[in-house]
């Protein structure tokens, strides 16, 4: 089965008339999952985070403005927690383990499935990477 998450694509605006190029805009659409290389965090991040989350983490990416809920600020995990990354709590976040996404109505989607659905061998491995990089963007 192909699934689907959401992808920023940088898009070239013309000038109506004009014949020059207005700036560049992002635009927001649905496709496959690609796959990334499984040590690569920061190319994961890029790859399926960014979109919602903004590439510096702090939720302005391309995607947030059309969600129901703001994407977290990822730079402040630790912060909100009284200084310690939860590292425990992050990565079932992130797979999709904790009490929201089992209720349904949380806006993430739930990335065990996803990376699963690349190779089911290494989707634990993607997500301690996840969690690593978010605790190295600790502010
Ligand atoms: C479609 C948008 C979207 C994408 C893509 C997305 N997130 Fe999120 N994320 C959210 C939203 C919205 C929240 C806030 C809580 C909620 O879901 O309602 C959130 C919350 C989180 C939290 C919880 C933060 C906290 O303080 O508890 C973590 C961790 C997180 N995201 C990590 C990631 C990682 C890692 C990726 C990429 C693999 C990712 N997110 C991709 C929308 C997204």
């Amino acid at each position: 089965m192909v699934r689907y998450v959401l992808v920023a694509i940088a898009s070239v605006m013309l000038l109506a008339g004009a014949a020059r190029v207005a700036g560049a805009q992002q635009r927001v659409e649905k496709a496959p999952i690609k796959p990334t290389p499984v040590g690569d965090a920061g190319k994961m991040f890029d790859t399926y985070c960014a979109v919602c989350h903004g590439k510096e983490g702090k939720g302005d990416g391309p995607a947030a403005k059309s969600l129901a809920k703001v994407p977290a600020d990822l730079t402040k995990i630790s912060a909100r927690n009284n200084g310690t990354f939860p590292e425990t709590r992050v990565k079932r976040y992130i797979e999709g383990l904790d009490e929201v996404a089992a209720h349904g109505t949380r806006d993430m989607p739930m990335w065990g499935d996803l990376f699963r659905s690349l190779n089911r061998d290494t989707a634990q491995l993607r997500i301690a990477g996840l969690s690593d990089y978010l605790k190295a963007m600790q502010k």
